[in-house]
């Protein structure tokens, strides 16, 4: 059947050099490795730790190990962050997990994976631009005093949960008004930004990424003064299943590392740059992860979390009275952590979206690149109008869940897509190739769906029916437009 017909490495790499209008090769392997810290270290290690340490809505707290949770999800996306590296370096093309499937599995788990990379890129975003103005509000608040009216700062669900009556938002024939303005702010201006240039937007990314570093420094430095061992007992608390659900928590703090294979048509040489970027940032973050956790169980008793659950490095310093300043400071910090997360995730999915259009499976359109600026603007822009609107109305939960889920099967696809290259084309040049054979992304298979495994059933509900309206779209249009099914170039592959 010509859906599972495999689009060849060659045929791939001759498209995106042909293709119209030519990405800007400016990258190199320390801005890559920025880009990949700059996607990871957000919400997740900000905001979301809270919740795994306290296990409020679970029932499982994973207290003072949530160290061990850290360390076991770290080595998942290890597995995983391998084989990124290995495609990547070999298939620098900017449409990340979707391309590789695309030389792989065939066209149809191609169009799946693309569908289901805007789960991962711009529901994520969506996660991150909520918990964005969640401490941007608090920054204001707890620096300058300013409080912004609720209506316009939550979404529906919220804020009837913490308590607000919706009879005090302004109503609008009838319907009361709610929604998150500065989520929708933030999201358009980096658009803004990203349309403007690829060497922009990475410098504007260094100096966030700085930022966040020398915070999550400061921070570290401060725990460890005031680290106290009796805080770590119970070390464990919930026992196995509070380190495992903590794990499956904690797993959206790592997504981001797979990010800089989206950038690789715009890095100067991404056999090398690839590998060291996706793995260098993967490692940098977790060392960084495991002494904010040290830092932060050592310091509060992870019961005392629960009162400031979203904010629990700003619970850590008020627990023990540190300075004001300190604690504006770490506020800051998140706030620009939050950014070059959103920054970079709104600066891959178009990129995606960008190799789909090229492939005919989007129309023509979504693959201009602007005259000017060489960004695909196209794509830029509809990424954040859809973002944005969906940042004004959307649940927090529900987002990141979907986020988890979304992101975990397309490391599936990507741990099985190195196995059958390595099976399908064993003599094609790999510059960088993931050592012991088939074990690690075997390993990595096995983990991810352990972890996806672990997510609830309306998270399930909600990921099966994105899939299905995406093969409607598919059958709708992708096919029937498909460049490989047209034979506008060269087919690698089983024919039928
Ligand atoms: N890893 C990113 C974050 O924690 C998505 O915000």
């Amino acid at each position: 059947m010509s859906v599972f017909r495999t689009k060849s490495l060659d045929a791939l790499l001759l498209d995106a050099k042909d293709a119209g209008g030519k990405l800007r090769r400016v990258l190199g392997p320390f801005d890559v490795t920025m880009i990949g810290i700059g996607a990871i270290i957000g919400a997740g290690i900000f905001a979301m730790v809270g919740e795994a340490a306290v296990g409020a809505s679970s029932g499982y707290p994973a207290g003072p190990a949530l160290i061990i949770s850290f360390l076991l999800t770290a080595v998942a996306c290890g597995f995983t962050a391998l084989c990124y590296a290995e495609l990547a370096a070999m298939v620098p093309i900017s449409g990340s997990a979707y391309t590789y499937s695309y030389a792989t599995m065939g066209e149809l788990v191609a169009w799946i994976i693309g569908w289901d990379l805007i789960i991962e890129y711009a529901i994520g975003n969506v996660a991150v631009a909520i918990s964005w103005s969640g401490y941007f509000n608090d920054f204001l608040g707890n620096t300058f005093g300013l409080e912004v009216e609720p209506w316009l700062r939550l979404d529906y669900r919220t804020f009837t949960q913490k308590g607000f009556d919706l009879a005090s938002a302004p109503h609008l024939f009838g319907i009361p008004i709610v929604f998150n303005l500065p989520a929708v702010l933030i999201v358009l201006l980096l658009t803004a930004v990203l349309v403007k240039g690829i060497r922009e937007s990475a410098t504007l990314n260094t100096i966030m990424v700085a930022i966040k570093l020398v915070v999550l420094a400061l921070f570290i430095g401060v725990g460890l003064y005031y680290f106290r061992l009796e805080n770590w007992t119970p070390f464990a608390p919930g026992g196995w299943k509070g380190i495992q659900v903590g794990a499956a928590t904690v797993f959206f703090a790592y997504i981001g590392f797979d990010a800089v294979s989206t950038v690789a048509e715009e890095t100067k040489k991404p056999q090398r740059d690839m590998p060291f970027g996706i793995i260098g940032s993967l490692v940098i973050c977790t060392f960084i992860y495991i002494l904010v956790t040290v830092a932060l169980t050592g310091m509060i008793p992870f019961l005392s979390l629960r009162d400031k659950i979203a904010e629990p490095l700003v619970a850590g310093l008020e627990y023990n009275d540190v300075s004001t300043w300190v604690i504006a400071v770490v506020a800051l910090g998140s706030v620009v952590a939050h950014t070059a997360v959103l920054l970079v995730f709104q600066m891959g999915q178009p990129r995606i979206f960008f190799a789909m259009s090229r492939d005919g499976l989007l129309p023509k359109y979504f693959a201009r690149v602007h005259p000017r600026f060489q960004t695909p603007h196209v794509t830029t822009i509809w990424t954040g109008l859809v973002v944005a609107a969906l940042s004004a109305f959307c649940n927090i939960d529900e987002m990141a869940n979907l986020c988890n889920i979304g992101t975990l099967f397309a490391f599936v696809l990507v741990c099985l897509g190195v196995l059958i290259l390595r099976f399908k084309e064993p003599e094609r040049p790999r510059p960088f190739r993931v050592p012991l054979g088939p074990v690690l992304p075997v390993l990595g298979i096995v983990f991810c769906l352990f972890l996806m495994h672990g997510l609830d059933r309306v998270t399930w509900f909600r990921f099966f029916g994105w899939l299905a309206i995406g093969l409607v779209l598919y059958a709708a249009y992708g096919y029937r437009k498909s460049r490989l099914r047209a034979g506008t170039h060269d087919a690698g592959g089983p024919r039928s």
